[in-house]
């Protein structure tokens, strides 16, 4: 089994990844770890507990995180999410309680517990937590396997400001942390999330699951799917952060290249940019993987066939 930690800010998508690991038995799920991002942190804390309640798995900690970036107001994304950020469906308040433990206590923690070079982080929001908890432990850095997280992008461009993705806009002091931090780094930028669309014969699938979890991830998408239909003019919206568990469970079902990357953290015009050097023009040593195409009938198939089994 793959030891895992899920950082996230849920997010429909940030949901619909965490049921799919929720799902899946080569994955072990030690902890969610909440962080503020697409809306703040009460509710992200609160929409992890939902999700995992309606996945059946009460045994996987959920420790609350940072409740802003690390140097910038926080920015949210109420007018993709939802004003809960889980717009979509009405879901009971959840009665699965909060761990005690702080989320960047709870990752430095489970690294020095684990073997070294055993658990993966999975951040699915912006990089706060993660980068907190290489500053307050810089001996955790060689023990994480690996991070493979959702953001960025580069052929794409961004989808808050021309240049920056949503992740890495609202903290970009703490993305460049993560990527100068030498821990190996898996990235999932736009350019590949944006091939991984609900269209509406893949929503269709999923609800003819004929379970609950069918009913909630289908209207969720549904709800989810609006914003970018109507901004790009297609049927579907990406689904963003399930890609990450995809390439966890799937990696053949994406192609990649190893980049050097940097965050742009200075400039008001380009703030969060990831700077994907995908010619290898500076010379400068590959820090991350960098996923560019998707399999999508073969993702959608993977995730329909995990949803099935909660
Ligand atoms: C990222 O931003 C959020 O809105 C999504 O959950 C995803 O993590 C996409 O830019
Ligand atoms: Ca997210």
């Amino acid at each position: 089994m793959n030891p895992i930690i899920i950082d996230t800010d849920p997010g429909q998508d940030d949901a619909i990844a965490l049921l799919l690991a929720a799902a899946s038995p080569e994955l072990e799920l030690l902890g969610i770890t909440t962080v503020a991002g697409n809306v703040p942190l009460a509710l992200t804390t609160r929409n992890a507990r939902i999700v995992m309640e309606l996945a059946g798995r009460r045994d996987v900690p959920i420790c609350a995180g940072a409740d802003r970036p690390l140097d910038v107001p926080l920015v949210t994304a109420e007018h993709v999410h939802g004003d809960t950020g889980l717009n979509g469906i009405e879901l009971p308040e959840p009665t699965l309680p909060t761990d005690p433990r702080h989320a960047v206590d709870f990752i430095v923690q489970t690294l020095r517990e684990r073997g070294a070079g055993t658990v993966t982080l999975c951040p699915l929001g912006p990089l706060t937590n993660i980068a907190l908890a290489l500053r307050r432990a810089p001996d955790i850095a060689p023990r994480i396997r690996r991070i493979v997280l959702m953001g960025g992008g580069f052929f794409e461009g961004g989808n808050v400001t021309p240049a920056a993705e949503f992740n890495f806009y609202v903290d970009p002091r703490a993305a460049h942390e993560v990527f100068t931090s030498g821990v190996p780094i898996t990235m999932a930028p736009l350019d590949v999330t944006h091939e991984v669309l609900t269209t509406a014969a893949r929503i269709d699938a999923i609800r003819r699951l004929g379970t609950r979890v069918g009913e909630v991830v289908s209207a969720w998408m549904e709800f989810f799917e609006r914003y970018d239909e109507e901004k790009y003019g297609q049927d579907g919206g990406p689904l963003h952060d399930p890609c990450v568990i995809a390439f966890l469970l799937q990696p053949a079902l994406f192609t990649s290249r190893d980049c050097n990357v940097r965050i742009e953290t200075a400039s008001e015009l380009t703030r969060g940019m990831s700077v994907i050097d995908w010619w290898g023009v500076t010379g400068l040593p590959a820090n991350a993987q960098v996923l560019r195409h998707a399999d999508s009938d073969g993702f959608f198939a993977l995730l329909t066939e995990r949803l099935a089994r909660l």
